[in-house]
């Protein structure tokens, strides 16, 4: 194992119950005891951000990928730097209503509730090789809808990226075997 990666996990924080809206959702589906992941104490530490963004930079450079996907909010933090570095476009694929151009939607399901994912028209072109960034993995819809996003224009998803998995979710079994990196594995749910 990399040793950044021990770094990087203790920075980020685990808050109990967070957010308590989802509660009786979570309840419901007999997830109750699932901790949301905080990454916001891990920007706080420029070593462990550097090497979060250093070991997908190493992952995905000299691949040939043009296009770093990222969903909004947090896949906002992750993208623009890994873009950066490997020389690739940022793509922002947003909440409703929140592009001015023309877009494609893409409607999902997640922990919370339902939501839906847009990207510009003409951002991306069809055969150009994408990477999808987010921080986190859960039930693996908004991935999902993101790789669908890219799809629907005729884009290649090389890889899902995310810093954080929440593995018992099997989010990843929802990926249609579109292939997931990620940095750290939240195992006790
Ligand atoms: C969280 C997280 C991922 C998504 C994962 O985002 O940042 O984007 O949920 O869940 P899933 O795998 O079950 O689809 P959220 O929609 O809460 O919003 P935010 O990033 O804007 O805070
Ligand atoms: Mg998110």
């Amino acid at each position: 194992e990399d040793p950044r990666l021990h770094g990087i996990k203790t920075k980020i924080r685990v808050v109990p119950h967070f957010p308590k809206s989802g509660r009786e959702v979570l309840t419901f589906l007999g997830l109750a005891g699932i901790m949301f992941q905080d990454i916001t104490t891990l920007l706080l530490d420029p070593k462990a951000f550097k090497d979060t963004i250093d070991l997908f930079v190493e992952r995905y450079k000299g691949k040939n990928i043009s296009v770093v996907a990222g969903i909004e909010a947090r896949g906002f933090i992750f993208g623009p730097p890994i873009a950066l570095a490997i020389g690739a476009k940022f793509v922002p694929l947003r909440k409703p209503k929140k592009l001015p151009g023309k877009v494609i939607s893409q409607e999902y399901i997640l922990e919370y509730g339902r939501d839906c994912l847009e990207m510009h028209v003409g951002a991306v072109e069809a055969g150009e090789r994408a990477i999808v960034v987010d921080d986190l993995i859960a039930t693996g819809g908004t991935l999902c809808a993101a790789m669908d996003l890219l799809e629907r224009v005729g884009a290649e998803v090389v890889e899902c990226a995310c810093v954080i998995e929440l593995p018992e979710l099997k989010g990843r079994e929802r990926l249609n075997g579109k292939p997931l990196y990620v940095l750290v594995e939240y195992l006790e749910v």
